[in-house]
């Protein structure tokens, strides 16, 4: 099928484009209104992930508002380790939390034997259906959350400030957190394969975590394993590439080496000035970012100068998919974030020839 808006796909192959592709991260999500009435017909945040039909309604909700340039699909990171039998809960106002929790070596042993794929078909399902009504008007991101990430939810039992237990387990057992990895690296494999196969055009790794890691434990704990990915991940599928997307939240001091893992683009967090960003990748891999997802709380003009600055700061030609440095905050006014997509697509027509 073709697509009748392929602006995004365009920018993270570095081809010539228009205008800045803009997505969001969490752009389906509790700032809008018809959210949270779906999340309530569905009674909670999980039965919403796990009825297709719902999770494909709630992904095109932003897409009817919004000039935005691609959908992601509407999940979360966590599924992976609910499927391996941690038992996922969401209490309200405390974030995930897992019933069992990962605390020994035998523990990591014993984490079941499981076929990914056919125990997330709600999940691949819903890729399916989104494609479906999709009907090529933009395309359509799967993801998962990096190993390590998952890992730090699965020890700490839910999230963490200070990644005490995580941490702990890595440096008194590091045999096991990688033996805990690569059992993680492959079901990540087997789920994004399995998205990509439903559908998926282009596949996200959330390492949401990665940026609380000392240099060389980054290297070993967190990329070494998004590389192993990347590595055998589906590199094409209906005769399109299938772009790979690394997120490292605080990872802007390892990009070269998150660039050497063979991802055809690096999410940036806001900490960052996407115009160093790119001097130091060169043409190796495209961008996508960063700007602070508080500046959505701001004026109108002032979400119209920074996307100025971003946009200015990135410079002229493709490579750059505009995206906040992180997920969108809850409570963002739903006004502002026309203001901002419609922005990114007015300024950046100057830098495209
Ligand atoms: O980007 C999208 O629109 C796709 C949907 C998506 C969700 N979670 C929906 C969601 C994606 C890509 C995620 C990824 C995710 N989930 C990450 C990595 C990215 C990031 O933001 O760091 C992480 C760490 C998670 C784990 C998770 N899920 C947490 C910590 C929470 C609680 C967050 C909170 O603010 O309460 C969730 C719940 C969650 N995932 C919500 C949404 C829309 C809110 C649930 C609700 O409706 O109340």
């Amino acid at each position: 099928m073709t697509l009748k808006n392929d602006r995004f796909l365009r920018a993270l192959s570095r081809e010539p484009v228009d205008v800045t592709p803009v997505w969001m991260m969490r752009q389906a999500g509790r700032y809008l209104p018809e959210y949270r009435a779906t999340r309530k017909q569905a009674g909670d945040f999980l039965a919403l992930c796990k009825t297709p039909e719902l999770a494909c309604e709630v992904t095109l909700q932003p897409l009817r508002r919004y000039s935005f340039d691609a959908a992601i699909l509407f999940s979360d990171i966590l599924t992976i380790p609910d499927a391996l039998g941690q038992g996922l809960y969401f209490s309200e106002g405390e974030g995930p939390k897992f019933r069992k929790i990962i605390k020994t070596t035998t523990d990591v042993e014993h984490l079941p034997e499981i076929n990914i794929a056919s125990e997330l078909a709600y999940v691949t399902d819903a890729v399916s259906l989104i494609r479906k009504e999709l009907n090529g008007k933009v395309p359509l991101i799967g993801f998962s959350g990096s190993p390590w990430t998952l890992a730090t939810y699965m020890i700490e039992g839910g999230s963490s400030k200070d990644f005490r237990m995580v941490k702990q387990f890595m440096y008194d057992n590091p045999e096991a957190m990688h033996l805990l990895l690569s059992k993680l690296a492959d079901a990540v494999t087997d789920y994004l394969n399995a998205q990509i196969r439903a559908g998926a055009q282009v596949v996200q790794i959330f390492d949401t975590w990665g940026g609380v890691l000392s240099a060389s434990c980054y290297a070993s704990f967190s990329l070494q394993y998004m590389q192993n990915i990347v590595a055998k991940l589906i590199k094409e599928n209906e005769g399109q590439r299938v772009p790979v997307i690394l997120f490292t939240k605080n990872g802007g001091l390892w990009l070269e080496s998150i660039a050497d893992s063979c991802c055809q683009a690096i999410g940036l967090d806001w900490t960052i000035n996407i115009g160093e960003a790119r001097r130091r990748v060169g043409d190796r891999v495209a961008l996508q970012g960063n700007m602070d997802p508080s500046v959505l709380y701001a004026s109108p003009s002032v979400i119209r100068a920074e996307v100025g600055n971003i946009i200015h700061n990135y410079g002229e030609g493709s490579g750059h998919v505009f995206n906040l440095g992180h997920g969108i905050s809850p409570g963002v006014s739903p006004e502002n974030v026309k203001i901002f997509v419609d922005t990114v697509h007015e300024l950046s027509a100057q830098y495209h020839t």
